[in-house]
C-alpha cells in the first residue's frame, strides 16, 4: 500500500553532502529536516541548510562517533570515489571508499537501528546487453565498477534495513562541483567551443534533483529494496548532448560524433547500458519523465538559482 511522503525521519545524515547528489539531497530535505552532512572538503554551503562536518569517511571511529552523536533517523550515503579512470591506477583508494565504507555505515546504522540509503551505479552491469532491470545479473567491469558492486553487496548483506539506488549519468545543479557532463557541455557550447561526444554509449541519464525526491519517497515508504532511477528513454551520449543543446538553445552543430575507442580511457565503460525503471513506477507510483522534461526542469532550476 503506497504511503505518501511525510515528515519522517526528522534528522538525516548525508555523506558526500558537498557533491552533486549531496547538494541536491540537502536542497530536498533541508526544508523539513535537520541535516548533518559529512564531506572530506570544507562546506560549499553559504547558508545553514546543513551542519557540515569535514571528515574523511575512512576514519571509522570518528565517523561512528559523529553519527552516534547526531542521532539521525536515517543515513543517506552519497559519497563515493567517483574517478572512474583514476580507480584503475589506485584500486586501493577506490575499494576503501566504495566497498569498505558502506560496510562501516551499515554496521553503524544497525547499531542505531536506522535505515541506510546507499547510492550505487549502472556500472554494476557489463553494458553488453542493457537496459537492465534490478533483478538482472551484475557483471561489473573495471575497478570503479567492481568497488561499487562490492559496496552494494556489503550493504545488502549487513544492513538490517537498506535501500540501494542505482542512477546513471547523474547530472544536476550545484556549487563548485568537480564535474558534471551537462554543466561542462553547456559551458563549452556557450563559449562556442566544439565538443566530441561518443555515439556508442547508451544510458537514460538521471537528473539529481528528481533523484533526491525519489529518495524522499523511498524513505517515506520504507521501501527497503534495490531501485533503478533514470529517464524514460535510453539514448546515446551524443543524442543526449543534442537534446541538452536544444533545450538550452545552444548550437548543436558544435557537437561532433566520436566513438569510445577514440578516447583511450583507462577504465572500460558499460556501452549498451540504461536502467529499466518500471519497478519504482509500479510499486511506488513514481512517474518516470522523459529526458526533455527533466532538462526543462533543470533549466527552470538554473534560472531560479
Ligand atoms: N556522477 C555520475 O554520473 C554517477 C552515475 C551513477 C552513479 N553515481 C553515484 O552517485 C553517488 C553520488 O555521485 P556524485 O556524482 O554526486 O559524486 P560527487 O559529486 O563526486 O560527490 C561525492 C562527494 O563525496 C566526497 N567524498 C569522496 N570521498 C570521501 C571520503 N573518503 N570522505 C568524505 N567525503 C568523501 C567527495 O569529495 P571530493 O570531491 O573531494 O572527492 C564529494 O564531495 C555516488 O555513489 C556515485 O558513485 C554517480
Amino acid at each position: 500500500m503506497l504511503k505518501w511522503p511525510n515528515k519522517k525521519p526528522k534528522k538525516l545524515l548525508i555523506t558526500g553532502a558537498n557533491g552533486m547528489l549531496g547538494q541536491n539531497l540537502v536542497k530536498e530535505f533541508s526544508t523539513d529536516h535537520e541535516i548533518t552532512g559529512i564531506d572530506i572538503g570544507p562546506s560549499v554551503f553559504h547558508d545553514e541548510a546543513v551542519n557540515l562536518i569535514q571528515l574523511n569517511l575512512l576514519e571509522t571511529e570518528a565517523l561512528r562517533e559523529t553519527i552516534i552523536t547526531h542521532e539521525p533517523e536515517a543515513i543517506i550515503h552519497g559519497a563515493a570515489y567517483t574517478n572512474v579512470d583514476g580507480a584503475e591506477k589506485d584500486a586501493d583508494a577506490a575499494f576503501r571508499v566504495n566497498a569498505y565504507v558502506p560496510g562501516d555505515l551499515a554496521r553503524i546504522a544497525n547499531e542505531l537501528d536506522i535505515p541506510l540509503i546507499h547510492i550505487s551505479t549502472d556500472y554494476v552491469f557489463s553494458g553488453d546487453n542493457g537496459p537492465y532491470r534490478e533483478s538482472d545479473a551484475c557483471d561489473p567491469q573495471g575497478i570503479y565498477a567492481r568497488s561499487k558492486y562490492e559496496g552494494e553487496e556489503t550493504v545488502r548483506n549487513i544492513a538490517k534495513r537498506s535501500a540501494i539506488i542505482r542512477p546513471n549519468v547523474l547530472y544536476g545543479h550545484g556549487y563548485d562541483l568537480k564535474s558534471s557532463f551537462v554543466d561542462w557541455l553547456i559551458f563549452e557550447l556557450k563559449e562556442g567551443n566544439a565538443v566530441n561526444i561518443v555515439t556508442d554509449q547508451f544510458s537514460n541519464p538521471t537528473y539529481a534533483r528528481r533523484l533526491a525526491v525519489m529518495i524522499r519517497i523511498i524513505i517515506a515508504n520504507e521501501a527497503w529494496d534495490t531501485w533503478h532511477f533514470g529517464a524514460k528513454e535510453v539514448v546515446s551520449r551524443f543524442d543526449f548532448a543534442q537534446q541538452v543543446a536544444d533545450v538550452f538553445g545552444l548550437r548543436t552543430e558544435l557537437i561532433h560524433a566520436i566513438s569510445t575507442s577514440d578516447l583511450n580511457q583507462a577504465a572500460p565503460r558499460p556501452m549498451k547500458c540504461g536502467l529499466i525503471c518500471d519497478k519504482i513506477e509500479e510499486k511506488l507510483g513514481v512517474k518516470i519523465l522523459s529526458i526533455q522534461e527533466e532538462l526543462e526542469l533543470l533549466k527552470e532550476e538554473l534560472h531560479a538559482s
